[in-house]
């Protein structure tokens, strides 16, 4: 069976999909069919960040899945329940808006603001976004994700959007001048926008110019999320609060889970009918959320995590000072970006290379190697990879 040429056949080609059948995934490696194993670099995107079939995940999944797999949101939904409310321990107090994908909680994310902003004034209005953010694909929230060829060819939802330079506090604050809006939505570590780490410094002076003209501080960790960055959230590193917290990717553990945690202020803004889904949350979603809470949060995960980025980041700067062809290696804990001194068609020769060598790796904005591997990734591993990383580096000569 060629799945290439039927993916092609029968779905539509909104991804550049690798030749890559896999057939089945355990602990940090995707298995093709013909049993060839790759270090999962890739992640699912930020979703697996106990990388695959984690016992404690599969046994929940087993536990919950012989219960009831869908109810409906009309009755009480206890994995959810819970999950929201160890999500509000480690986080803000208020509460959670479960829907199932990150663009879904953008979009709830906008309502909710839309409803806050009313009650402000009638001239607040619309979120100020940073420049190459990435927020969704939905019409609701395309306009937020600024990127060039994403959101220019489709209509626009009628809130205003404005865009900010990252790292650059003076034009956010005109911005904030000269408009009025009602939000800024900012990812902590920018992630297909090419892994642009955000600095304390940036967020706290952001944090403080949203409070001085009444603006919500909304933090997009769909990608950030889930220990990704060393802490639960990544804004945590930066002792900001905020206002909305977006997350999704992670917390599902692989299955389909986003949503929205609002503080206590805002949390009273949706009442019934305003929004929902039929499937927010999933409680089979929901009881996986719990269950990778109590890796991160319980069982040392979180830990783990920081010690593995710790020694991943070691190795490549070691890599970095011995070659000369990386020129920066950016981003925080499992979220690594690493600029070679190499044009895009370089960068897909090596990946080609490294898929052949059993490596998985993701490029963003064309030239950009982008590592979302998971927490769980030792130092075997990323021995291997960079053993690998090194060699097909030499062999482009960049
Ligand atoms: C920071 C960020 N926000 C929002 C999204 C959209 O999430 P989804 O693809 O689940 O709709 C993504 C997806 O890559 C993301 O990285």
């Amino acid at each position: 069976m060629n799945w290439m040429e039927l993916d092609q056949e029968y779905i539509m080609p909104t991804y550049n999909r690798l030749p890559i059948t896999v057939d089945k995934a355990e602990g940090n490696y995707l298995i093709d069919e013909s049993g060839k194993r790759y270090l999962d670099l890739f992640g699912g995107l930020a979703v697996n960040v106990l990388g695959h079939s984690h016992p404690h995940l599969m046994e929940t999944l087993h536990q919950q899945s012989s219960k009831f797999l869908h109810v409906s949101n009309f009755f009480l939904n206890k994995p959810a329940i819970t999950l929201a409310h160890r999500l509000i321990e480690h986080s803000v107090k208020g509460k959670v808006y479960f829907g199932n994908s990150g663009a879904e909680a953008a979009e709830g994310a906008v309502k909710l603001i839309h409803k806050w902003s009313k009650q402000q004034s009638e001239e607040k209005s619309g979120v100020a976004v940073l420049k190459n953010s990435f927020h969704g694909r939905t019409l609701g929230v395309i306009r937020m994700t600024r990127q060039p060829g994403i959101y220019q060819d489709f209509p626009a939802a009628d809130f205003p959007v404005y865009e900010a330079e990252a790292e650059d506090i003076a034009s956010l604050e005109n911005i904030f001048n000269e408009k009025q809006p009602a939000a800024l939505l900012m990812e902590p570590v920018l992630g297909s926008g090419g892994i642009m780490p955000l600095s304390s410094d940036f967020l706290q002076k952001a944090e403080a110019l949203c409070r001085r003209y009444n603006v919500l501080f909304c933090m997009d960790e769909i990608q950030t999320g889930m220990g990704r960055t060393g802490e639960l959230f990544a804004y945590q590193r930066a002792q900001v609060t905020p206002d909305i917290i977006l997350f999704a990717k992670g917390i599902g553990g692989g299955l389909p889970l986003g949503g929205f945690i609002a503080r206590s202020g805002l949390d009273g803004m949706f009442q019934p009918g305003d929004h929902g889904t039929t499937f927010g949350p999933s409680p089979l979603s929901a009881a996986l959320g719990n269950a990778v809470l109590d890796v991160l949060m319980e069982q040392g995960g979180l830990e783990e995590g920081r010690e593995n980025a710790e020694y991943l980041w070691k190795q490549l700067e070691s890599l970095q000072q011995e070659t000369g062809a990386i020129q920066d290696i950016r981003g925080a804990g499992m979220m690594l970006g690493i600029v070679l001194d190499a044009d895009a068609k370089e960068v897909k020769n090596i990946q080609q290379r490294l898929l052949q060598r059993g490596f998985m790796i993701n490029i963003t904005q064309g030239t950009i190697i982008r590592l979302l591997p998971p927490l769980t990734l030792n130092k075997e591993e990323t021995d291997a990879f960079v053993a690998a990383l090194k060699g097909e580096i030499a062999r482009e000569e960049v």
